[in-house]
């Protein structure tokens, strides 16, 4: 598994891979990685890319003031062990030097889809995500990249992203990965301890309880909603961010009789802020 460190020495390593034919998948991480991490490299590698490059940088522009980019947990020998064990052929390990220097001031800004849900609650942060995968996309140049549905709406801004600025790159969406409890894998999951840590399953359990009423044929897309708010506004050391129905392809709000909605939830839980989400009707 080679190690690169710079722009330069990824624009490398992918040109030699496509100048010998290699199909490349990419998985852009922030590191701390877990199980649902590795199945990202593993459903590349099913995508028929010979190689498999992830990427690892916590990237200082997706975080707001006061939010947590210091504390962001990190362990690069774990990393590069997990990488190792799934298959990944390259890890991209930029520093923040070699990512943002002195005199950066370009951003890329994706339009309706960075509106609402996490993009209210943190302004700015989808300008950093877009604008660190576009560099990610032109320094892997990448065919396939991979992205984990548990970010709903980063994967509908990346996907906003290689449509609108041609980067003829497949984006393939990946199902969320969950603890044996129901919680969403998480990097920040780490930052939850004892009763913070049983409290968490209150989104995923509020999902699964909207999930267990559409399965009984319940269409209404507000009473779903209020099932998954339910168990959230439920759980005392929960505070709820939102719970809303969206449009599974577009993240349009909806409202009244649906054929097929997504349910997404964000709370803060102790320390953590927790996303997560279903759709249902698909
Ligand atoms: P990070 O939170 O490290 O997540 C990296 C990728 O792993 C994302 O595509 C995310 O959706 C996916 N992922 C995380 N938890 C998952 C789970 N439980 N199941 C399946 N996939 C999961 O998302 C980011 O980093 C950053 O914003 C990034 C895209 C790398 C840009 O900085």
């Amino acid at each position: 598994m080679e190690l690169l460190r710079t722009p330069e020495a990824m624009r490398a390593w992918a040109d030699g891979r496509r100048a010998g034919g290699v199909r490349i998948g990419l998985v852009p991480t922030m590191g701390y990685l877990h199980e649902g991490h590795a199945s990202l490299v593993r459903i590349a590698a099913a995508r028929g890319c010979g190689k498999v490059v992830a990427s690892i940088f916590v990237n200082p522009a997706q975080f707001g003031p006061g939010e947590d980019y210091e504390k962001y947990p990190r362990d690069e020998a774990r990393d590069l062990a997990t990488l190792r064990a799934a298959g990944t052929s390259a890890v991209y390990l930029p520093g923040v030097a070699d990512m943002y220097p002195d005199g950066y001031q370009t951003y890329v800004e994706v339009g309706d889809v960075s509106q609402g849900l996490c993009g209210a609650a943190r302004p700015g942060h989808f300008r950093g995500v877009a604008t660190v995968v576009a560099k990610l996309f032109l320094a892997a140049k990448p065919h396939v990249a991979v992205f984990g549905e548990k970010d709903y709406q980063q994967l509908a801004v990346i996907r906003a992203l290689a449509r609108d600025l041609d980067f003829g790159i497949e984006i393939v969406g990946a199902p969320i990965v969950r603890e044996e409890d129901g919680l969403a894998m998480s990097s920040r999951n780490a930052y939850l301890k004892g009763d913070d840590r049983i409290a968490a399953r209150c989104l995923s359990r509020g999902l699964f309880r909207a999930k267990a009423l559409f399965d009984g044929g319940e269409r209404d897309a507000g009473k779903l909603v209020a099932a998954a708010r339910k168990e959230i506004k439920a759980e005392p050391r929960a505070a709820l961010n939102y719970a809303e129905g969206r449009d599974p392809v577009t993240l349009a709000p909806l409202s009244g009789e649906v054929a097929a909605v997504t349910i997404l939830v964000a709370a803060r839980v102790g320390p953590a802020r927790l996303i997560d989400n279903v759709t249902l009707g698909t």
